[in-house]
């Protein structure tokens, strides 16, 4: 766990222990690495769906010595999983829209706590899980070194819920934890560009209004 920085190691703590993982997308598989060397992991499944990150992360199970403990499987997202052989999944590291993709084919397969960390368009992962009837248990800022991350977690309850626009760019994120707040004000420049060029395109006029009025809002929630 000690070789584990910032975002991953802010994902590795949330993983309970005795856990078995599943880690989605694991390119480098320094996380199931460290999750199973620590030993808060019994033992991992790392999946990833391209031949070249894989066979790197083969590598680095080899060197660790840690062929027995991780399985490396090639596949789309939790397709490679058997039933019942994971406790929490972590998804980190793609696009939101890659995330919700992978959770909404997963259908009824992704029944364990599931750690997410999307690198773009959180508002759309949040928006999935609401509509595919994921609860979000918790979400956190994670400040690394000046990059900003926000992680979530969540566990499928089969309940759809609403989504308003304010809730699909703040989630479980709050204005008085340093790094959530930090998130926040990040997502406000976005919405704020977003704004201003919608202001200069051509019949875009209600899609500007709309986006001023949720900087407007977000700015209220900040403000608390
Ligand atoms: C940027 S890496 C992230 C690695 C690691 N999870 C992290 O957070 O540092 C993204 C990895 O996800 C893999 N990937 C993308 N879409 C996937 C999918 N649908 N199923 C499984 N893996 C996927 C890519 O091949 C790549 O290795």
């Amino acid at each position: 766990m000690e070789a584990l920085r910032g975002r991953l190691r802010a994902i590795a703590d949330r993983v309970p222990d005795g856990a078995r993982l599943a880690d989605i997308g694991t390119d480098h598989a320094y996380l199931p690495i460290a999750l199973v060397q620590s030993g808060r992991c019994p033992g991992a499944v790392a999946c990833d769906i391209r031949e070249k990150p894989l066979a790197a992360a083969r590598r680095n199970v080899e060197r660790a010595g840690l062929s027995d403990k991780i399985s490396l499987r090639l596949g789309d997202g939790l397709a490679p999983l058997l039933p019942g052989e994971w406790d929490v999944a972590v998804i980190a590291g793609m696009g939101g829209d890659v995330i919700s993709g992978i959770l909404a084919r997963a259908a009824g397969q992704a029944d364990g706590l599931l750690l997410l960390q999307p690198m773009t368009s959180p508002e759309v992962l949040r928006r999935a899980l609401c509509a595919q009837g994921f609860r979000l248990l918790d979400e956190r800022g994670v400040d690394e070194r000046g990059k900003l991350y926000t992680l979530l977690t969540a566990r499928y309850d089969g309940v759809v819920r609403d989504c308003p626009p304010l809730a699909a760019f703040v989630g479980g994120l709050r204005p008085d934890r340093p790094d959530d707040r930090r998130y926040l004000e990040k997502t406000r420049r976005r919405l704020r560009d977003a704004a201003a060029e919608l202001r200069d395109a051509p019949g875009q006029e209600p899609a500007a209004a709309s986006t001023a009025a949720l900087v407007r809002e977000l700015t209220a929630y900040l403000e608390g």
